[in-house]
């Protein structure tokens, strides 16, 4: 008797370490998706909807956002703006996030031949300095707006 509800006693803690193990990667995983990323820390600026708010001067990402794939500059420029290198997230999960806005919001603006963010590509470019993020900006709406492609409306001086 005493040996069997030990084997009990065993089988059930045995049990509760699995369950406890198994929910902690629920919440992990869950955590780590590009989608609940964006929620917990782009939304609260940018809207569930990409709409952001040109009175609170953060762009709208609808049809526009993908211009900033095409190129290095770009792919620098977002890798600086604040809101992502204050995200408080790795560089992989940066890599999935951007391609989460690029790839949901992106629309129109998107290239057919868009490349990924990949976590090395992300090392290299928030390695590279950046001191003037709205001057950067500027110059490469006007760079872009050269050939044709649009960016969505900014009001910072
Ligand atoms: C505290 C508000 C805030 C949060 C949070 C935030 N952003 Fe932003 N985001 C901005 C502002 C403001 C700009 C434009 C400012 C600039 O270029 O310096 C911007 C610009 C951008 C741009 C470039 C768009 C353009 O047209 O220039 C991208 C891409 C972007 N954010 C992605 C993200 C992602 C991804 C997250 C979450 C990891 C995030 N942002 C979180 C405020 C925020």
């Amino acid at each position: 008797m005493i040996s069997r509800s030990a084997a009990i006693l065993v089988g059930s803690v045995a049990l509760a370490a699995g369950l406890a193990a198994a929910s902690v990667a629920i919440a992990e995983t869950a955590h780590r998706t590009p989608r609940t990323n964006f929620i917990l820390r782009c939304v609260g600026c940018h809207g569930m909807d990409g709409a952001g708010s040109e009175k609170g001067g953060i762009p709208d990402f609808r049809n526009y956002v993908g211009a900033f794939s095409r190129d290095d500059a770009g792919r620098t420029y977002v890798m600086h703006v604040p809101g992502v290198v204050n995200a408080n997230l790795t560089n992989a999960e940066i890599a999935d996030v951007m391609n989460y806005v690029m790839k949901t919001f992106g629309g129109t603006s998107l290239p057919d031949d868009y490349h990924p963010f990949e976590r090395g590509e992300v090392d290299q470019l928030r390695a590279v300095p950046v001191k003037d993020i709205v001057g950067l900006r500027r110059d490469l709406a006007a760079s872009l707006a050269k050939q044709g492609i649009a960016t969505a409306g900014y009001p910072w001086p």
